[in-house]
């Protein structure tokens, strides 16, 4: 038998990377370069997509390299992507008309509380799942309609093309100006704004409240199908899947049953709960989104709990506090304290996401006395992630009745093990991390590979998954509730600073 390759593009908030999996979904081949991040203005962020679009051609070629292979040899691409990063571009020239406005960046929230007028946040919930924040694409797009010169014109006559990052990655993969495809999938489609959960098609009403002309939307597609053929560098393969990259790790993650979750630790933190064939509205918070889509299967939706600032919490110490100077070193600085010596930190930068969507909130530091130094900081840098998980595991009991028992993790923070161990301490459940933690990249590949023959179905997907570590509960009960008591107060310090 010959071995079988597929390629998993993963597009991230801070990064690109490309991994290349075997048929046993093992990772043969990793690559990973950094891109810009552009701060315009307080809460502004930017990122140059013609800049990402570079950096995602060289770590394929990277992975390539590492692999020892061609790229024929590969069966399939797949995609995944930081959710909601907006880029408008011109359909003639392929080139971006502006930076892209980045998920993190809170320019629209005036034009959030505008638009939701006498309805308030929820005015859009019922169709889109999602309330009216600044987080979302559909106000990014409106925006830069409204603020560059001339573009809602030549959006009307067709000359522009709008994208999340899926999008923009599929139509320069597939050709870009030489007919490249102009697609997004449900997952991604599902953080716009602007699609109907139950039809799965962009939705007119919230189109016409929003403004935003439909010749400027990509076709919505499944998750798992072959969108088209890449030119260039990857020239044959097919382009065969694209997920959010929340999506993607309940994908890699094999939560494929109702009630079975993941949390995914980055640049923010996701936790999403798999709730079936049908979307379940929130009263605590939280966001109804797509699951994923596998062809013309029926869509599986989630609730997920959105956490806007937590590795970014550790990059922020790092790169504008230079207390420590790289980011493995803040875990030996927390340990070499036993507690946070009283101080906590809310890292509400981009407002707060669930379950709260504060766009006035910023961040706050509480709790300090003399006695609290760095090491007590480190701790507070680490805490303030478990404990905005807590809330929204919370949250989740709220909305669906179900207590998860364990939780599966991943991402780059699963490596700090005193934050897994003080993450299963506030949450009372055991943390599960697989061998595979970068179930982001692997989802997108199983996704591919799953539309191209590689893997024949979700039990095979099941059966590679594997524990490699867990993290059991040590606090007591009384000590948990009454931190998470102090953890509310400094959130609520955090709110009102901001228009
Ligand atoms: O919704 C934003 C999310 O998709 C970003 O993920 O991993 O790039 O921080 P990450």
């Amino acid at each position: 038998m010959t071995d079988k390759y597929v390629a998993a593009i993963d597009q991230g908030t801070t990064s690109s990377r490309c991994i290349i999996f075997d048929q046993d979904g093992a990772i043969v081949a990793v690559d990973q370069r950094e891109h810009r991040q552009i701060f315009p203005k307080p809460g502004w962020v930017e990122h140059d997509a013609s800049e990402i679009w570079s950096k995602v051609q060289a770590v394929v070629a990277g992975a390539l390299a590492s692999a020892g292979l061609r790229a024929e040899q590969l069966s399939a691409v797949g995609i995944t992507n930081q959710r909601e990063t907006t880029v408008l571009w011109d359909r003639s020239t392929g080139k971006p008309v502006h930076n892209a406005i980045v998920w993190q960046d809170t320019r629209t929230s005036a034009l959030c509380t505008e638009l939701g007028g006498t309805d308030g946040q929820d005015r859009f919930r019922d169709r889109t799942g999602l309330p009216l924040a600044s987080y979302f694409a559909g106000p990014k797009v409106a925006w830069l309609l409204d603020n560059v010169p001339g573009l809602r014109q030549r959006a009307t006559h067709g000359e522009i093309a709008f994208g999340t990052i899926d999008s923009w990655l599929i139509w320069n993969l597939t050709g870009g100006t030489e007919g490249g495809r102009h697609v997004t999938d449900v997952t991604n489609a599902s953080r716009t704004m602007l699609m109907n959960l139950e039809s799965l098609e962009w939705d007119q009403s919230v189109l016409d409240a929003m403004n935003v002309p439909a010749a400027v939307l990509p076709e919505i597609r499944s998750s798992s199908e072959v969108y088209g053929t890449a030119t260039g560098q990857l020239a044959g393969v097919p382009v065969a899947s694209a997920l959010g990259d929340q999506q993607a790790a309940v994908f890699g993650q094999t939560c494929y049953g109702v009630g079975e979750a993941k949390n995914t630790y980055g640049t923010g933190s996701f936790l999403l709960l798999n709730t079936g064939n049908r979307p379940v509205a929130s009263k605590s918070g939280l966001l109804t989104t797509m699951g994923y889509r596998l062809g013309g299967e029926a869509p599986v939706y989630c609730l997920e709990g959105s956490i806007a600032i937590t590795g970014a919490l550790v990059q922020w110490f790092r790169d504008q506090l230079g207390i420590i100077s790289e980011a493995s070193e803040i875990e030996t600085l927390a340990a070499s304290v036993d507690d946070n010596g009283g101080a906590y930190i809310v890292p509400a930068f981009s407002g707060l996401f669930a379950p709260y969507w504060r766009s006035d909130a910023r961040g706050v530091v509480t709790g300090l006395t003399r006695y609290v130094t760095k090491a007590h900081l480190a701790r507070a840098v680490l805490e303030a992630t478990s404990w905005q998980t807590r809330e929204v595991v919370d949250a989740m009991y709220q909305d669906s009745g179900v207590r998860i028992t364990t939780l599966k993790v991943d991402g780059g923070m699963t490596a700090n093990g005193l934050l897994m161990q003080h993450q299963a301490d506030v949450l009372g459940v055991p943390v599960i991390r697989p061998v595979v933690s970068e179930t982001t990249c692997l989802g997108a590949a199983y996704a591919a590979g799953l539309a191209t023959g590689v893997w024949s179905d979700l039990d095979e997907l099941r059966s590679h998954w594997k524990r490699d570590a867990e993290w059991s509960p040590r606090m007591t009960a009384d000590a948990r509730e009454s931190e998470y008591r102090n953890w509310r107060k400094a959130v609520e310090r955090s709110f009102g600073w901001h228009e």
